[in-house]
């Protein structure tokens, strides 16, 4: 694959990379002089007595604005409206969820929380009579909407509903009688005398004792690995084969994630074309997007929750995903850049429209994939020391 330099027409990359808003206006409508007057002006301005008693001002008001919550609700409704992507993409996945939910349809994200609930009440010490009163019936009714669906729906979800189903099998053996217990019994022997073969399985999915960690990579191989590995922002040209990517993702889908949802995918890029195209929408690789052999874009997937109190989890599993996907590229020799996704309204129409992606779906973060360049140098990026990482056992006020 030869890569080709600079895919973006001259015309794209100013709108991709170029200014944007009242800047992109003033720009468009005055001199090339004038604009560089206010542009100096402006920074004048902020480093004069008076620029920085304004600037002290905007953040006595902000403070104050910040101590109540009425206020930030005004605040983020009447002077900035920053948040709406975010509010708008938490309640199209609330909607989903709920619809799934309730219409039948069944939400896997909600029967592999609520099997993983299962799972660790299998586990409790002392061992508990009976627990998941609460839950137990909701969570057979999910596994029978999701599995008649599983024929029509995506294949990897069988492994879910076989898991489900062992684990629904080891609860209902252990668990001591009670009417609730009963009827999801009931409701669930029913799904079972329908659909018994579509989670016919042959691996036990029940919890399990972990083998010997022997063989694992040490202490001081970690720690080698996490000083070799650097964003790397120039590549070989040379492509990425798809099997060392997909063995990446395989690790990566080990990662922890909040009641095992797994609440993200990755859409990967690995041509020219396809890379230039999504590349070029995040923003953060200007100078360096041509030479990228590939490119992947992290998708969190909203509708896998039903408050806004889990909105941050698609961005931590995700990113923890990300991570243990870095790292095993390195370990094949492939080295990756995060690229930031801000949240822009633009960023986000374009990488929606691109991806084409429903409103309760957003990328959480990008990352710049190839092998390095040995002969190209890589930032220093001076680290934090230690000490100003972690503290022991401190307490202390708020404020
Ligand atoms: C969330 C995130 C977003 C980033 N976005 C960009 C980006 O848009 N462009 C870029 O060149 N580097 C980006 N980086 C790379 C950082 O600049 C880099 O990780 C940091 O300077 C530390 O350097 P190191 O990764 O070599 O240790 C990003 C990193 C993270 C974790």
């Amino acid at each position: 694959m030869k890569l080709q330099t600079n895919l973006l027409a001259p015309e794209e990359a100013s709108r991709v990379y170029g200014r944007r808003g009242g800047r992109r206006v003033l720009h468009a409508m005055l001199p090339t002089g004038a604009y560089d007057w206010l542009r100096g002006y402006r920074l004048r301005f902020n480093a004069s007595e008076v620029g920085r008693g304004w600037h002290g001002l905007v953040a006595r008001l902000l403070g104050l604005t910040a101590r109540s919550g009425v206020l930030s609700g005004l605040h983020y409704t009447l002077f900035s409206r920053e948040f709406d992507r975010e509010h708008r993409a938490v309640l199209a996945a609330r909607a989903r969820h709920v619809e799934d939910v309730y219409a039948g349809r069944g939400n896997l994200y909600m029967l592999r929380r609520n099997i993983h609930r299962i799972e660790k009440g299998l586990i409790m010490k002392p061992a508990r009579p009976i627990f998941a009163l609460a839950m137990i019936e909701e969570t057979v009714r999910a596994f029978g909407d999701c599995l008649l669906r599983a024929p029509a729906g995506q294949a990897q979800d069988i492994v879910s509903l076989q898991w489900a189903d062992q684990i629904l099998q080891a609860y209902f053996e252990r668990v001591d009688s009670h009417p609730i217990v009963a009827r999801a019994r009931a409701a669930y022997d029913a799904i079972i005398a329908r659909d018994a073969a579509t989670v016919a399985d042959t691996r036990a999915r029940v919890p399990f004792k972990r083998g010997s960690p022997d063989g694992l990579p040490s202490i001081e191989a970690m720690e080698a690995m996490a000083l070799h590995r650097r964003s790397v922002r120039w590549y070989l040209d040379r492509p990425v084969p798809r099997d060392v990517i997909d063995r990446a993702v395989d690790v990566a889908g080990y990662s922890p994630t909040a009641c095992n949802r797994q609440p993200f995918r990755f859409e990967i890029f690995d041509t020219p074309e396809a890379v230039s195209r999504v590349g070029a929408i995040p923003k953060g690789t200007p100078g360096w997007l041509h030479q990228i052999p590939c490119f992947l874009v992290i998708i969190g997937k909203f509708e896998a929750f039903r408050f806004e109190r889990d909105r941050h989890i698609p961005y931590i599993d995700g990113c923890l995903a990300a991570m243990s996907l870095i790292y095993a590229l390195e370990a094949q020799g492939v080295s990756s850049c995060c690229v930031n996704f801000p949240d822009y309204a633009d960023t986000e129409r374009r990488m929606a429209e691109t991806l084409g992606l429903p409103p309760w779906e957003r990328a959480v973060m990008c990352l710049a994939i190839g092998y390095p360049d040995p002969d190209e140098p890589v930032p220093f990026s001076q680290k934090l020391p230690l000490e100003s990482l972690r503290r022991y056992n401190h307490f202390g006020t708020p404020g």
